[in-house]
């Protein structure tokens, strides 16, 4: 096994380990000074464009009762944890393309070698997002998701770049997902 491989092996398996702890969060279900409202209240108030509350009433579209209120932590959560399994198979489609693919150019190569990494802090600031929300604190969390959404815009801008690259239209999922995330963050005074 070269290094590059041992490289990708050791993120496939950070990504795994950090799914598995974010699974473990569990449920809030309130949050002390956190406001209450719809899923429909709540992606008016977040969203300002008809693509946006699309996506916010796609993300939460699990939510059980969506018809009653919940704490706005529950929203907030639901969108972290959907944008870090979007990102998560994003990472696993950059793997598979720098494990398996040997078309790529040199420039597709850094350029996915680059998004793996900008992932790894991008997942790694989401994941704290998830974890501080599902234990009601809210500290710090404005960073977090401000670094969650740097991660995935560095990626985007070296994907950008490429003639044409099936990551791209991912990458720009992720983008608003973490968006939409930062947005519905917000509804708890971040
Ligand atoms: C492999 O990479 C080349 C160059 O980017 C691309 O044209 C091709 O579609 C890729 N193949 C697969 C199976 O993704």
């Amino acid at each position: 096994m070269n290094t590059t491989m041992s490289l990708l092996g050791l993120l496939v398996l950070a990504a795994f380990s950090l799914a598995a702890a974010v699974t473990n969060a569990g449920e809030v279900k309130s949050c002390p000074g956190a406001p209450s409202m719809t899923v429909e209240t709540a992606c008016r108030k977040t969203s300002g464009t008809q693509a946006m509350y699309d996506l916010c009433k796609d993300a939460l579209g699990g939510v059980p009762d969506p018809l009653s209120d919940h704490d706005a932590t529950v929203y907030a959560l639901a969108a972290a944890k959907g944008a870090l399994a979007s990102e998560d198979a994003t990472v696993g489609a950059a793997i598979q393309l720098l494990t398996y693919n040997r078309s790529l150019s040199g420039e597709e190569r850094d350029a996915y070698q680059e998004c793996v990494e900008a992932y790894t802090t991008a997942e790694h600031a989401m994941g704290n997002v998830v974890n501080k929300l599902a234990a009601c604190s809210f500290g710090g969390l404005a960073d977090d998701y401000m670094n969650g959404l740097l991660g995935v815009e560095s990626c985007r801008d070296h994907v950008i770049k490429l003639p044409a690259s099936p990551l791209y239209a991912m990458v720009l999922v992720d983008r608003n997902k973490a968006g939409l995330a930062l947005f519905l963050g917000k509804l708890l005074g971040i």
